[in-house]
Formats: structure tokens, sequence, C-alpha cells
């Protein structure tokens, strides 16, 4: 994967116009290696770490631990991670240790956005914020300038297999005129009850990167559910 930025954004290729991250806390965990293999073969290199305090959301998933074994199993995957907790910045040196390229932090526990997006950079990887449901963009302002990545939640964090909120598109639609008016160069991510039949909304509002945990992890074939969510995503585009 290109990490250069040619084209406004850090990550996509010029040629490609979005990616599939698979949410690994939809997966299997007794065969986690095994689980992603399946989903690096079906062409997968992105890879979205949903790290839960059980504070911030009312669920406790996994922590650097974790993250530093799969990123000895797959030391070429792009990880990022979502740090769904309410002290991040006591974290970020271990999840930094542990391998990831990218980390997310809520803005919800930021007091100064942009103050958080250095102290990522600071740290050597490249940085995210992300908003919950009933967060307003506005609060990333301060910070578009300098965000690799936004992160839209389309589900209230916490849970994977809910429902995708309808109304939070229209804030994904609002940051990518904003992004091409104003030459902003982050990408949009969206995450939350991703399928391949919201997949094409979320692609024709501006999404770019789509987190995918059940769809791609809970029910049938691996391969096949990333296919389908591909094929969805090229006949959107
Ligand atoms: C929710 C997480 C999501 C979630 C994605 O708190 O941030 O990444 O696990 O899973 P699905 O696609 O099943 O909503
Ligand atoms: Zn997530």
């Amino acid at each position: 994967m290109s990490l250069d930025n040619n084209q406004g954004t850090p990550f996509l290729s010029r040629k490609q116009r979005f990616e599939i991250a698979p949410s690994i806390l939809a997966a299997d965990f007794s065969s986690l290696e095994k689980e992603i293999s399946k989903a690096v073969k079906a062409r997968c290199r992105w890879f979205h770490l949903d790290i839960m305090d059980g504070h911030f959301v009312p669920n406790i998933s996994f922590g650097p631990h974790v993250t530093q074994c799969v990123r000895t199993s797959f030391p070429r995957i792009f990880l990022d991670a979502h740090l769904m907790v309410e002290f991040p910045f006591k974290y970020l040196p271990a999840f930094v240790k542990a391998g990831v390229n990218l980390v997310t932090v809520h803005a919800e526990v930021c007091r100064d956005a942009l103050k958080a997006v250095r102290d990522i950079h600071h740290a050597g990887i490249y940085a995210g914020l992300s908003v919950k449901p009933r967060t307003s963009i506005k609060v990333l302002e301060p910070a578009l300038k300098e965000l690799d990545l936004i992160l839209i939640m389309s589900v209230e964090p916490g849970f994977y297999g809910q429902e995708l909120i309808p109304s939070t598109l229209n804030k994904v639609r609002d940051l990518s005129l904003k992004k091409q008016k104003d030459q902003y160069r982050f990408t949009i991510q969206i995450d939350g009850g991703i399928n391949e039949k919201n997949a094409p909304l979320a692609f024709a509002a501006g999404a770019e990167v789509f987190v995918a945990g059940s769809a791609v992890f809970q029910e049938g074939n691996i391969a096949e559910n990333i296919k389908a969510l591909m094929r969805s995503l090229e006949n959107a585009s």
C-alpha cells in the first residue's frame, strides 16, 4: 500500500476509490490468524482494530497485546486502531509500539482537537479523529488541515452487528463537500452497520474507507462476503 499522498488522501492510490477495512472485533478470536488470512487472500490490506475500555463505551474488547500479535503475524497490512477509550493518550505509546499505522481518537474526549492530531503525529503515525452519531462535525474544524482521517460513526460505538443510522450519512456528505471545496487531504472512513446494501449509499455520500465487522466475519464465507462488498462498491463507483 502506498502511503504517499498523491491524490489528497495519504492512503488511497490515484485510481483507487475505496478501501474495505475488516473490523476484527467481529471475527472468531479463537482462530484470529486464520480469519485475517482469509481476508488478506481476498485482497484486504487495511484492518480496523476496535479498542474499548468499558468506560467510553459499555464494552471491553482487546488491547496492545492482541494488536502486537496481529502485527507480528501480518507485518505488511495497514492497521488502524479506533480507540473508544476515555484516556486515549495514556495508551497511545503502547499502540505505537505494537505497530499500528494510524490511531483514531474520539473528539468527545479531546479538549483540543488540533493538539490531539499533533500529539499522534508526534508519536510517528497517522492521525484520525472520530465523532459519535450525535456529535457534530463542527468539533473537528480546528484540526481539518492536519488530519489524515475522519471516522464517522454510523452506529453508537460499543458493539458490532448494529444497524447503520441513516442520518449519519449527512455528515459524510457535508465533510466530503468541505474536503473538495477546501482541498483537504483527510480520508473519510465510515464505521458501523456497513453491508453490501448500504455501502453504495455511503460511497455516494463520499465515504472512502468502509469498516465492516459482521458483514465480513459473522455469517457465511469470509472471502465471499468481501467479494460481495467489493462488487457493490465497484458497481457504485
Ligand atoms: C463499533 C465499532 C465498529 C464495529 C463494526 O463500536 O467501532 O468498528 O465493530 O462492526 P459492524 O460492521 O458489525 O457494525
Ligand atoms: Zn470501529
